[in-house]
């Protein structure tokens, strides 16, 4: 099958960059979030970003236009009997994602791939809420989707060969790497990055250095391009919590035991870059 239309579910900083990349590869999108303001907010980082890319010289105002024109905002899951493909960039928290799924399966046709970006979640556990776990696949971006390469390729237990040929050959139409991993929490990406960002938070909580001086270490001394915290901030420490305790849970390994302090953060709604305060200030 040759996508022609998806539907984004979550207008976050993930899903608008995931819609964003769709419609510059030609691709119709449906923009979907619960509510209109959160519809809203996604789409306005995306023209954000296509203006700067108008400024840079890279596209016209034309293109911009018509890119624009792709995107069609949603706040009603119906939209999804319309589409070949729908992606899921919601909150990453397994019953959120289980009913979305099981709901999407009652609306989807029934040749339409439903994929996940989740971070970490088991690929399987999402594809068992629908009678279509064949059909069920991960398609995990990084973030920022439209600067970063990489696009992880998780097959669930049940997921088909074809299904997951056109899931590759669309990352490779949205011109990203697509590299195929298995279905084990955290996948390869998760399990790697989160313990470091977690030992560099359990750093700043033993009062080894300040949150400066740990992503000042990674920075010059790693040539990391964002420190662990700054980058902790950037992922949002909500969906890094999340992921440390699908690793804590899913290996019953306590050296992916979640630092109190993270805990701490996201107690207070400190989740980072989204809401203006984590580890920095914005
Ligand atoms: N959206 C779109 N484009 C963006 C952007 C955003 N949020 N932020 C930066 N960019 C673009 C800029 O426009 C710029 O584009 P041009 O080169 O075309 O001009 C380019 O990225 C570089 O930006 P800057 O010069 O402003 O800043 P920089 O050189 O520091 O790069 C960065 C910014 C690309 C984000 C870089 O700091 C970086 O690579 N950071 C690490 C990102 C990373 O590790 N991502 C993975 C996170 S983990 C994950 O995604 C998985 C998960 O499940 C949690
Ligand atoms: P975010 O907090 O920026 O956005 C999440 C969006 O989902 C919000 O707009 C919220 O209103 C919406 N949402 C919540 N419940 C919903 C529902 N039931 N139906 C429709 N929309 C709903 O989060 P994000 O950073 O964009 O992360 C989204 C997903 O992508 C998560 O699963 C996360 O783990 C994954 N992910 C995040 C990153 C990252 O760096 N932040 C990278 C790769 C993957």
């Amino acid at each position: 099958m040759k996508v022609k239309k998806v539907m984004v579910i979550g207008a976050g900083q993930m899903g608008s960059g995931i819609a964003q990349v769709h419609a510059m590869a030609g691709i119709e999108v449906i923009l979907h979030d619960v509510n209109e303001e959160a519809a809203e907010r996604g789409f306005k980082m995306i023209l954000k970003n296509l203006s700067r890319q108008v400024e840079k010289g890279r596209i016209t105002e034309v293109d911009k236009a018509i890119i624009i024109n792709r995107i069609e905002r949603s706040t009603d899951l119906e939209y999804a009997r319309d589409v070949d493909m729908v992606i899921e960039a919601a909150v990453e928290n397994i019953e959120v994602k289980s009913s979305l799924f099981a709901e999407l399966d009652t609306i989807a046709r029934a040749e339409a791939i439903l994929a996940t970006n989740t971070s970490a979640l088991s690929i399987t556990e999402v594809a068992a809420a629908t009678s279509r776990p064949e059909q069920v696949i991960g398609m995990h971006f990084m973030n920022p989707v439209p600067v970063m390469k990489l696009v992880e390729i998780i097959r669930g237990l049940a997921t088909t060969d074809d299904v997951y040929e056109t899931v590759v050959a669309l990352a490779h139409r949205l011109c990203k790497t697509p590299v195929e991993v298995n279905d084990f929490p955290g996948f390869v990406s998760n399990r790697i990055l989160m313990p470091m960002i977690n030992e560099a938070i359990f750093t700043v909580y033993e009062g080894v250095a300040t949150p400066e001086a740990v992503d000042e270490v990674m920075k010059r001394g790693m040539n990391h391009p964002m420190g662990p915290l700054t980058l902790a901030d950037f992922i949002g420490l909500d969906t890094c919590l999340y992921i440390m305790e699908t690793l804590h849970a899913g290996f019953g390994d306590d050296k992916y035991r979640p630092c109190p302090l993270l805990r701490k953060y996201v107690k207070a709604g400190w989740l980072g870059k989204k809401t203006g305060r984590g580890f920095y200030q914005y």
